[in-house]
């Protein structure tokens, strides 16, 4: 039995999900520079703004406020795999790849971050692709368990060009 009343799901809550519009690219870098303040220098507004025009970032409404984010590319040059330690499902297949998922901290635990999950995994469903990838830091093994309660798999350890330490490079077969 779950253990909410009332279970999260994209069809039954108020939030709303839509593509971030180049007039978010501040509000988007904000959130994005409090949530993973590792990274703070990285998420600049030009950078965002960028990603944006490419049509890659979603975000989160609750409650009227724009509560999260991830981004999706058909880019993986982030991603290196020097050693050959990653087992993809079908290396040569086209995928789509994850990142920057965060959802401010007064926002979390509402399954925001699972609504933005589902939607990117629907549009990969849509647009005829079968993989969906990314990387989750090591050190975190909430992560990685929230990655594999979602049905992804862990395929090995890699470089990124954003982290110092080895990541876990994950991978969900969307069907
Ligand atoms: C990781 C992160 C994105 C998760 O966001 P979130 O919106 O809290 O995630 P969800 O609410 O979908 O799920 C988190 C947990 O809350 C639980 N939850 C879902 N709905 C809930 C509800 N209505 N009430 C209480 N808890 C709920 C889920 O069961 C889930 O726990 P589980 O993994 O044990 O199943 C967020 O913690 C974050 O931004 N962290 C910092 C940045 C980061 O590490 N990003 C990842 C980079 S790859």
């Amino acid at each position: 039995m779950s253990k909410f009343k009332n279970p999260p799901n994209a069809h039954t809550t108020q939030n709303k999900i839509s593509l971030a519009r180049l007039e978010d690219a501040i509000p988007v870098a904000k959130l994005l520079q409090r949530v993973m303040y590792q990274w703070k220098d990285y998420f600049t507004t030009d950078f965002i703004g960028g990603l944006i025009g490419k049509n890659e970032v979603y975000l989160i409404y609750s409650e009227g406020q724009m509560a999260g984010t991830i981004s999706m590319s058909t880019d993986s040059s982030w991603a290196t795999d020097e050693r050959k330690q990653v087992k993809w499902h079908d290396e040569s297949a086209k995928a789509l790849y994850i990142y920057d998922l965060a959802v401010l901290p007064e926002h979390q635990n509402k399954g925001l971050a699972s609504e933005l999950l589902h939607e990117v995994e629907e549009e990969t469903k849509k647009r005829g692709i079968k993989y969906l990838r990314g990387a989750a830091i090591s050190d975190n093994p909430n992560l990685i368990e929230f990655y594999k309660k979602r049905n992804y798999t862990v395929v090995g350890k890699g470089k990124v060009n954003w982290w110092k330490e080895d990541v876990n490079f994950i991978e969900k077969i969307i069907k």
